[in-house]
């Protein structure tokens, strides 16, 4: 008897189980530059999410070795390396999210447009692959320059004939991560407690953190607010720099890749009011693109957010970075084009 009663609860511990992770629907993540320096901690992040079924990580080299050592973290996720140009198909084949870190990132001295000369032709080619393999997934877009890759994408999405602007994503959630981070060391309050919209686009002044919306409320100085505003737009060169030559930041990106990545899987899978900043097509500003708070949902963008109330430095700064931002989204549409 006792042993038929161990044995029952054993089989209901385990019906629960499986129930548990049979609530979830199947998602299958695609990670593409998984090898490098964001994709491989990405690739670890996104295999500990519970949401993920199946984890699918390309590059051009060395992903056959990130997908071994990853596979083996006993998480839900089925994980499969591909390699070279002739696997992108079957990496790409169901997927429900697309994560793109491919592409070299920034020595000490060079902006993110100086990137784009190798970046674009990359991002074009895979987004020619997004289109023909799996036109229905969300992408989330992290090659730089940010600002204009994502103008190529919907280009060459829109010349494939699948173009859906709610399943565009630039990821510009970094600049939220700072933004929380140094102003809850500015403005001493917990920093799990922090929230604070950053819009525009994600290159030096085009990067606008609205602080005057940042909760808990604190009574920073104007001089507090344009250090933080500065030290959060020029935060990926501070990473730069301090890594001298071996790249950009990887880290804080995998996370922040992440969290978003999360969000949007949230979103697919019908969780209320999923809320996270995002460079996507909008029509709050004049710009055919611009990051601001986007709600996601079932199909994507559920909703692009407003700007909400500005302070008169943050309306100066809204001002001065759409010349900017409107020439490297033209930029991108002008390559894709040619
Ligand atoms: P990295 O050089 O360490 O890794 C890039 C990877 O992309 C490499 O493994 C490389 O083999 C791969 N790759 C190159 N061409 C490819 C192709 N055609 N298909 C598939 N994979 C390809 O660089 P990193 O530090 O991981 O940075 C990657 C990109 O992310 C850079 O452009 C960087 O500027 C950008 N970045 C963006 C943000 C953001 O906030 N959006 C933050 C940090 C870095
Ligand atoms: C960042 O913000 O860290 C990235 O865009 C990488 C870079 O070149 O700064």
């Amino acid at each position: 008897r006792r042993a038929a009663s161990a044995s029952s609860s054993s089989s209901k511990h385990l019906l629960r189980r499986s129930y548990s992770s049979d609530s979830k629907p199947e998602r299958k993540v695609a990670v593409l530059g998984a090898a490098g320096g964001i994709g491989q901690p990405l690739a670890l992040l996104m295999k500990l999410n519970p949401l993920v079924s199946s984890l699918s990580l390309y590059d051009i080299a060395g992903t056959p070795g990130v997908a071994a050592d990853v596979s083996h973290i006993n998480t839900r996720s089925q994980v499969a390396g591909y390699v070279g140009e002739e696997q992108l198909g079957q990496a790409l084949e169901g997927a429900d999210v697309v994560i793109i870190p491919a592409g070299v990132p920034r020595k000490p001295g060079m902006t993110r447009d100086d990137l784009f000369n190798i970046n674009a032709g990359i991002v074009k080619s895979l987004c020619t692959a997004i289109a023909k393999y799996c036109p229905n997934a969300l992408v989330n877009m992290i090659s730089n320059p940010v600002n204009s890759t994502v103008p190529i994408a919907a280009e060459v999405f829109k010349k494939a004939g699948t173009y859906d602007e709610k399943k565009l994503f630039g990821v510009t959630t970094l600049d939220v991560v700072r933004a929380k981070t140094f102003y809850a060391g500015k403005a001493k309050v917990p920093v799990a407690e922090v929230n604070v919209p950053v819009v525009g686009g994600h290159a030096g002044i085009t990067i606008l953190p609205l602080f005057s919306q940042a909760t808990p409320k604190s009574n920073l100085s104007d001089e507090d607010i344009k250090a933080l505003t500065k030290r959060t737009q020029d935060g990926g060169t501070e990473v730069v720099e301090a890594k001298a030559g071996k790249g950009s930041a990887t880290l804080s990106m995998a996370y922040a890749g992440a969290i978003f990545a999360d969000a949007c899987l949230k979103g697919l899978n019908g969780v209320p009011d999923v809320v996270e900043c995002s460079f996507v097509q909008s029509s709050i500003t004049e710009l055919p693109f611009f990051a601001s708070k986007v709600k996601l949902g079932k199909n994507g963008v559920e909703e692009v957010l407003g700007l909400g109330p500005l302070s008169d430095y943050e309306k100066q700064g809204l001002a001065s970075l759409i010349p900017e931002l409107k020439s490297s989204i033209e930029k991108g549409i002008k390559f894709a084009n040619q």
